[in-house]
């Protein structure tokens, strides 16, 4: 694999809405980041990714933008895009921003003008049609829930939006439209940012033309998953992206990509990929329903294990996998992969060092350094996300009481990865100084920055142990490039894999349970091995065997 700058690196989520409030109206903001750098910096994190923070209604918390090339006012000014820009230079931080084009916002000048006059320049920049003897155009479900189509107030002409109906699709296959996104790329990279995560991106190209598929629920659409799996011809757009705006710059870019096909993924992260990376969501994915969350199974820790696997699998060879345990968009990983038995600082430096050290460029999502949780919900009132009422109601239509409909959207909300980052233990764990838009998780008082930072055993310190260890010269090479082997792999809620150097191994090992579990590694030659990392005392071993504490995990470097 040829070498990038980027494949030592670590990387970290910032959703700005909730990071760090710096002026007290309850909205985290760009100075918030910018004075929260020492604290990003001293956990050992390389590449900061911003949820976006360009001028949008927010009607999708930014994922809605109204104008690509001005912030909005909530998070700051263009000044303090600039000075973030510098302050993390002087860091030697790298800036990724948000690159969101499969839609913009229905606020955004290209769509009103679209709708004033439907018909000219900007009504291509859209996808905008009619009924046809009193039919819409197609059957697809938006991920939000409800039909695709929206009408155009004071015409009979309806627009396609995959999202919520403030997020009008972008019509790429208009070459004028691609034309202005690749300006607004250029424009940013030239600015200095390091590169873009971007959003959504498999949905910009459509089957087309539009037709109904077979309806897979009562409401008579058709999940979008259906339909990409008819779309062909991606890479036109996605390469021409690549050569005219990431290549000339240097770009890394991380693609949201979902609904891969396998034998596609060397055309998006190959050597000559799209793009430089793209998610692992095969855990992410695990157990969700077309059907809806009523539907879907919280994955077990030997799903997880299975994932995670299949995954690296299907890269090796091929390209550079980008690993998370949660986002902006999932349950809270600790609260999600580990059973509720194991949520506890022992489970979740676990959960933290099989991820982290499998091969691929691990983000951390904020808060997750700390072992922040899934938060508790009242009512479906407490609930901010769009899509969540839609699945609330969902749920009730199938038949949940509203307990267990509430049960069920609060674990899978967008929210609990949206509470405010918890500081400190003081009022709204130190994030505003005013009313936080989004309530805090109540646990703020016990799981804190503040109580973390320099505390030997804390999760914090864990993270920052395992970014320190993936600098660490003496095992960088095989951290970063090592293949993936899983050992022992039919061994319940065992999580075991080496990483395989040159001229050294590194072993990880997991127990995902609350019994003490009994390894044979009797192949293993112990005097040559040492435990880099571990969240407990590794019991002696007898003859290549070692005895697992519940939820222990090590990692052991062997050299040869
Ligand atoms: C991506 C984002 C999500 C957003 C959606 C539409 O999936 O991660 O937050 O709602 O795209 O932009
Ligand atoms: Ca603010």
């Amino acid at each position: 694999m040829e070498k990038k700058w980027w494949h030592k690196k670590t990387a970290y989520q910032i959703y700005p809405k909730s990071f760090y409030d710096s002026n007290g109206d309850g909205i985290g903001d760009i100075q918030g980041i910018i004075q929260k750098l020492d604290y990003l910096k001293e956990l050992g994190v390389d590449i900061l990714w911003l949820s976006p923070v360009y001028l949008s209604p927010c009607a999708d918390q930014g994922y809605d933008i109204a104008d690509y090339y001005r912030i909005d006012p909530q998070f700051g000014t263009m000044e303090d895009m600039d000075q973030l820009l510098e302050e993390a230079k002087k860091r030697e931080m790298h800036i990724l921003m948000d690159l969101v084009v499969n839609h913009c916002s229905d606020e955004h000048e290209w769509f009103k003008k679209a709708c004033q006059d439907p018909q000219g320049e900007y009504g291509k920049y859209f996808y905008i049609e009619e009924k046809k003897d009193g039919k819409l155009p197609c059957n697809w479900r938006s991920y939000f829930g409800g039909n695709v189509w929206e009408p155009i107030p004071g015409t009979d002409k309806y627009y396609l939006h995959l999202f919520h109906k403030k997020q009008p699709d972008l019509n790429w296959e208009n070459p004028k439209v691609r034309e202005e996104v690749y300006k607004m790329v250029n424009w940013w990279l030239d600015k200095g940012l390091a590169g873009f995560r971007i959003d959504a991106i498999i949905n910009i190209k459509k089957p087309l033309p539009f037709k109904d598929y077979p309806a897979d629920r009562e409401d008579g659409l058709c999940d979008m998953g259906q339909v990409l799996a008819d779309a062909r011809g991606i890479g036109q757009f996605l390469g021409e992206m690549r050569d005219t705006c990431f290549l000339p710059h240097g770009a890394f870019t991380v693609g949201e990509v979902f609904n891969v096909r396998k034998e596609e993924i060397r055309d998006f992260i190959g050597e000559q990929g799209y793009f430089s990376s793209m998610f692992d969501f095969s855990q992410t994915v695990e157990g969700k329903s077309a059907k809806g969350w009523y539907a879907s199974q919280i994955p077990s820790p030997d799903d997880y294990k299975r994932c995670c696997f299949e995954s690296q699998k299907t890269a090796q060879g091929i390209g550079y996998l980008s690993n998370i345990i949660e986002n902006h968009d999932e349950p809270r990983g600790v609260s999600h992969y580990l059973p509720p038995e194991g949520r506890q600082e022992k489970g979740k430096k676990l959960l933290a060092a099989m991820y982290f050290m499998l091969k691929g460029l691990p983000f951390i999502y904020q808060g997750q350094e700390l072992g922040m949780e899934n938060s508790v919900y009242q009512s479906i009132e407490d609930i901010d996300d769009v899509g969540s009422k839609d699945e609330y109601r969902r749920c009730l239509e199938m038949g949940c009481s509203e307990k267990e409909a509430l049960d069920i959207v609060g674990h899978y909300t967008r929210d609990n990865a949206r509470t405010p980052f918890q500081w400190s233990c003081e009022e709204n764990g130190g994030f505003t100084k005013g009313k936080p838009w989004l309530n805090l998780n109540p646990n703020y008082k016990t799981i804190n920055a503040e109580s973390q930072v320099g505390k030997e055993d804390s999760i914090y310190s864990f993270y920052q142990k395992l970014i320190r260890l993936r600098k660490n010269p003496q095992w960088q090479e095989t951290i970063v490039y090592g293949e993936t082997v899983p050992i022992l792999e039919k061994e319940e809620n065992l999580m075991a894999y080496y990483r395989k150097g040159e001229g050294q191994t590194i072993l990880v090992l997991g127990n995902f349970s609350g019994d003490e579990k009994n390894v044979n590694l009797a192949q293993l030659d112990w005097s040559r091995a040492q435990i880099l990392l571990s969240n407990d005392q590794l019991e002696e071993r007898e003859k290549g065997r070692v005895t697992l504490q519940p939820w222990q995990c090590a990692v052991i470097g062997i050299s040869q």
